[in-house]
Order: structure tokens, then C-alpha cells, then sequence
């Protein structure tokens, strides 16, 4: 198994708390890898590390080969064209139209309108879209197609490496059924790494490998096919949403 991207004794604090506190992952090349947290644990804090948009205080990053953390801002642009993120609230720029939210990467360096649309249109068709939203404003959209667009904007740079943020919250089960088909499919037809941070059990049969962040640090990672079997006992809780086992459950996590 190859491994797409390394995380090394990854730390990160915001004033004096630690958040991500020794974070260690081998997250495995060309597979869906979910990262399982509670609300607050640190999950988009560490998805950001990973693709630049914060800075971690200590540890490493390793993807392919070269350790991100020891790069200058020009080395780490080369490094984040990999990288394709897709945010926890689809966050579309509601004063663009689905095109130019689409394009909007190539649009900004400078590339043609004309030579840009082709390629909107492909990715379009990817997220099963019709060519009708092109020119509609994302309040226009429903959630489901606004996650969709989102998803359309991050392939148009062919990243070898996704990130989603919660691709799947606040959607209804089909909904959420026909995004995960559509990971699912994407996943197996371009065979990028897959990272997605998920509260939807639903999302585990699409999925190859499950890690659980807990307390800053990764308490379990495993096959996602046998994942209910696990007796790891932090996965045991979790994942059947138990009030009892060694994840504090108590009015007192919330007031941390
Ligand atoms: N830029 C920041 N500055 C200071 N604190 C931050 C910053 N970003 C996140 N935090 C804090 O880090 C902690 C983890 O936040 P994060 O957004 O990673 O949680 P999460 O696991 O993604 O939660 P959720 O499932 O609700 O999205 C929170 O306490 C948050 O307030
Ligand atoms: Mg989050």
C-alpha cells in the first residue's frame, strides 16, 4: 500500500491549546480514507494543515516525499496544485454565476472565458448537472447542487488528492446517497487519494480506511469493510454513538 500522504507528529495550537496535539496518519494512495471526530475535536483544523491554509506549529507533512512544512510559499503553491478541497458549507461566492464559481481558478490566472467553458461544462457533466445551471446564481440552487457545484470547482484543476470537509451534512438521505455515488465513482474512475471528514455512517460502505481523531491525537485506524466489527474501544463508542466507553460524553466536554 502506498502511502499518498504522511502525517508526523503533527501539532497545531491556537494561542496556548493545542488542538491537533501529535496527530500521526499514513493516509494510503489512490483510496477513501474518512477521519471520524465529534463536533469540535480538531477535523477541519487538521484538513486545513494539510492543504495549507493553516500552519502547523510542529510535526510533518509528508506528500511525495517533500515535507510541506519546510517549504517557502512559492515551493507550497507548486505542492497545493495536487490538492483539491471541497469545503464543509460548499462555500459558493453568491455574486458569481455556477460558471464562474466553477471556473473560478482558471478564470483568476488569466485563462480565456472561452477556453475555460468546455472545461466547466466536463466537470459539470461529471457532478451530473445540467448545462442549465451554467448561468444561475448559487441561491438558486439547492443545497444538494450547491455541494455538487462545489464539488465540480474542486476537479477542475485535476487534483490528485481530495479533501472533503462534511460533503454530505444537512442533506437528505437520497441526496446524500447520490454525493457519495458520485465520490464513490469519481474515486474509482480517476483513482485520487480520498480524504473526507464525515459524521454519516451511510459513508463507511464507500470508504476504505477509517481513522478516529480524538483528544487531538488518532486513536484508531483501520479497514472501513470491517469497521463494526472493531473492539477498539473508542471505535466501539463512537461509531454506535454510545454513552458509555472511554470518549467523555458528559455536560463537561462542552465547557473545555
Ligand atoms: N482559526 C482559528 N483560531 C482559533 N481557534 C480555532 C481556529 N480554527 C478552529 N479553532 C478551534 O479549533 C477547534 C476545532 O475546530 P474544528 O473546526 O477543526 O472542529 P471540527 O472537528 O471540524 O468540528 P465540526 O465537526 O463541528 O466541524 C475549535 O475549538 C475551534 O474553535
Ligand atoms: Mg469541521
Amino acid at each position: 500500500m502506498t502511502t499518498a500522504i504522511k502525517l508526523i507528529d503533527l501539532k497545531k495550537k491556537f494561542g496556548d491549546t493545542f488542538i491537533t496535539k501529535g496527530v500521526n496518519l499514513n493516509i494510503p494512495a489512490g483510496k477513501m480514507t474518512i477521519i471520524l471526530g465529534r463536533s469540535g475535536e480538531g477535523k477541519s483544523v487538521l484538513l486545513k494543515q494539510i492543504i495549507g491554509l493553516l500552519k502547523p506549529t510542529s510535526g510533518s507533512i509528508i506528500v511525495d516525499g517533500v515535507d510541506l512544512t519546510t517549504l517557502n510559499d512559492y515551493e507550497l503553491d507548486q505542492q497545493f496544485a495536487k490538492f483539491g478541497y471541497v469545503f464543509q458549507f460548499a462555500a459558493l461566492l453568491d455574486s458569481l454565476t455556477v460558471f464562474e464559481n466553477i471556473g473560478i481558478t482558471l478564470l483568476e490566472s488569466g485563462i480565456n472565458r472561452d477556453v475555460v467553458l468546455p472545461l466547466v461544462k466536463e466537470k459539470l457533466n461529471m457532478v451530473n448537472l445540467s448545462l442549465d445551471t451554467l448561468n444561475k446564481y448559487p441561491s438558486e440552487l439547492s443545497g444538494g447542487m450547491r455541494k455538487r457545484v462545489g464539488l465540480a470547482r474542486t476537479l477542475i484543476t485535476n487534483p490528485k488528492i481530495i479533501l472533503y470537509d462534511e460533503p454530505t451534512t444537512g442533506l437528505d438521505p437520497i441526496t446524500s446517497r447520490v454525493i457519495h455515488e458520485l465520490m464513490y465513482s469519481m474515486q474509482n474512475k480517476l483513482q485520487v487519494t480520498s480524504l473526507m471528514i464525515t459524521h454519516d455512517v451511510e459513508s463507511f460502505q464507500y470508504a476504505d480506511h477509517i481513522a478516529l481523531l480524538h483528544e487531538g491525537v488518532i486513536k484508531y485506524f483501520g479497514d472501513a469493510k470491517t469497521i463494526w466489527e472493531s473492539d477498539n474501544p473508542y471505535i466501539y463508542q463512537f461509531i454506535r454513538g454510545l454513552a458509555q466507553g472511554p470518549i467523555q460524553t458528559d455536560s463537561t466536554y462542552f465547557k473545555k
